[in-house]
């Protein structure tokens, strides 16, 4: 949308922008990226750099949270309006637990409103209060005493912490959804539903990032590590790396090389950031590559309001394959490989 912004006495953007409707989810603590505008006439900050590419700030994308203006600027903004107050009768809550942030939304045919928060470390107690907090921060807006439903997903970690002790499968691992009382959780809620978390590395967040990829094509989620997953109709591989080992990018190369190789993916999909290194690499793989926006919590809004996408899910979940990449002869022979082309 494109629209003409005028500066107030404190000159910020954001108060501009916010004057006219438009909304931060994370307040503007530089946390969740989605403050998007179009504004080559700023210069690009730090914050810019965290979130975008070189080629998305050449082409003139700005975050609007950290920004000041002189003058009257005319920008495109790609942000979300205000929603209009409203009372809300049968409000559900999603709870997306990821390593670096959090969203929790309020949905009531589809998603009203949601919050980004900074993620805590995987604590259960940290994990629940910063939960109910949010929820209830949401209930106190849309004048809803709590939620009939809430679906609480995250990575593998975070899902492990979340559940604590209130919690046990016989392998520690939930590969179908299921839905629990809420006070198991102290959660404020009737009920709490917790779609699957197949592995010890696959969280149920993996799984609705997955969701909707086509066929035949891999799925990179760079958030703290990388986590690959190639999706095929009756198979999804999944392998994990962590970004803190010495040798991440030689790690890292062998692995895409491994996934095409193997599997012939017809295209490479990110979502997270990529540290530039790590695109580069992937600007020269044999096949094309696009970042995607997350979409997990669009996602957990329609498996908490639709009964079949939770059916959905647990079939995702019952295909998938977790592979352990240092087992693999041809992983470490690309490995040595790509050693020696550093
Ligand atoms: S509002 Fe969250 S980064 Fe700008």
């Amino acid at each position: 949308m494109k629209i003409k912004v005028y500066p107030t006495p404190s000159k910020k953007l954001r108060e501009a922008l916010e004057n006219e409707g438009f909304r931060f989810p994370c307040g503007g603590k530089g946390v969740c990226g989605r403050c998007k505008i179009v504004a080559p006439m700023l210069a690009p900050t730090e914050l810019d750099y965290r979130f975008f590419t070189a080629k998305d700030i050449a082409e003139g994308l700005r975050l609007a949270c950290d920004k000041t203006i002189d003058n009257p600027i005319e920008i495109d903004s790609f942000m979300q309006q205000i929603p209009a107050p409203r009372k809300l009768s049968e409000a559900m809550i999603t709870a997306i637990l990821g390593d670096r942030v959090s969203e929790i939304s309020i949905v009531e045919d589809g998603i009203v409103e949601t919050l980004v928060v900074s993620s805590p470390e995987a604590d259960t107690v940290k994990l629940r209060s910063l939960v109910g907090k949010q929820s209830i921060e949401l209930f106190e807006k849309y004048g809803v005493p709590k939620a009939t439903v809430m679906l609480v997903a995250g990575t593998a970690a975070r899902m492990r912490a979340f559940c604590g002790r209130s919690f046990d499968t016989e392998d520690g691992f939930l590969q179908m959804g299921d839905t629990l009382e809420a006070s198991k959780f102290d959660m404020p809620a009737e009920e709490v539903y917790l779609p699957p978390f197949p592995n010890a590395t696959t969280g149920s967040l993996d799984l609705l990032e997955l969701d909707d990829l086509p066929d035949n094509s891999l799925l990179l989620l760079a958030e703290h590590g990388y986590q690959f997953f190639y999706k095929g109709e009756s198979v999804i591989a999944t392998a994990q790396l962590t970004e803190d080992a010495d040798c991440a990018n030689t790690a890292f190369a062998a692995t895409v090389r491994y996934f095409c190789e193997t599997y012939q993916p017809t295209a490479i999909y990110e979502v997270g950031t990529l540290p530039k290194e790590i695109a580069d690499y992937l600007n020269k793989a044999e096949c094309s590559w696009e970042h995607k926006e997350s979409a997990a919590t669009v996602r957990a809004a329609r498996a908490v309001e639709d009964n079949r996408y939770k059916t959905r899910l647990n079939k995702w979940s019952r295909k998938i394959v977790l592979l352990h990449l240092a087992d693999e002869e041809r992983w470490q022979e690309l490995f040595s490989l790509s050693q020696q082309t550093e």
